[in-house]
């Protein structure tokens, strides 16, 4: 059966009507309106505690968004910090994966600080979840050194459910991206 989750909406391939999944209210102590697909906040929330079992805080920064708050964001980043970081942080309404639910940006509450966006690169907590994310069936969505192949900039934050732990294993073993990912696996079936 197809992995419904294993979807690609990148720059090239825009969200269509059957990504549209059930999604649920989440509870962050950062926001409280916030929603994401089902199984994605299931597992979030497992990601969640296995980070504070490592001693750290982390919670839901933002979920799930319809096509005018993607827009509205884009107006936003765009009003505070220009075109250039809209064109390497922000999709287009239509072409972000947070529009079916299964991308959560995460950030970091720590000493009664939020560690969020760039802030949060040199945090431990980071690093635990870049190197276990996997295990949860989450991928690190924009790794660092693949802007080219991704097009956006390093996200540390932007975490996307694949729900397969195989092969996010597979994409975390081979330092692999997404789109990596899916050509590999359409090349084998050549
Ligand atoms: N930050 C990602 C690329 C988005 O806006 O969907
Ligand atoms: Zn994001």
């Amino acid at each position: 059966m197809k992995n419904k989750y294993l979807i690609l909406v990148n720059r090239n391939h825009k969200m269509t009507n059957e990504q549209n999944y059930e999604k649920v209210l989440c509870e962050s102590i950062y926001a409280k309106d916030r929603t994401l697909e089902k199984k994605t906040y299931e597992q979030f929330l497992k990601l969640q505690k296995f980070v504070k079992e490592n001693g750290y805080i982390i919670a839901i920064e933002s979920g799930y968004r319809s096509s005018n708050l993607q827009q509205e964001i884009w107006d936003e980043c765009l009003e505070l910090y220009g075109l250039d970081y809209v064109k390497s942080f922000v999709a287009l309404p239509g072409y972000s994966e947070h529009q079916t639910g299964l991308a959560v940006d995460y950030l970091i509450f720590d000493n009664g600080k939020f560690y969020e966006d760039q802030k949060m690169v040199n945090h431990p907590a980071s690093k635990l979840i870049a190197n276990n994310a996997y295990k949860f069936g989450f991928i690190i969505r924009y790794p660092k050194d693949k802007e080219h192949i991704t097009g956006y900039g390093f996200e540390p934050w932007h975490l996307r459910y694949i729900d397969d732990v195989d092969i996010a294993k597979y994409i975390y073993d081979n330092n692999l991206c997404l789109e990596e990912y899916l050509i590999k696996k359409d090349d084998h079936k050549k």
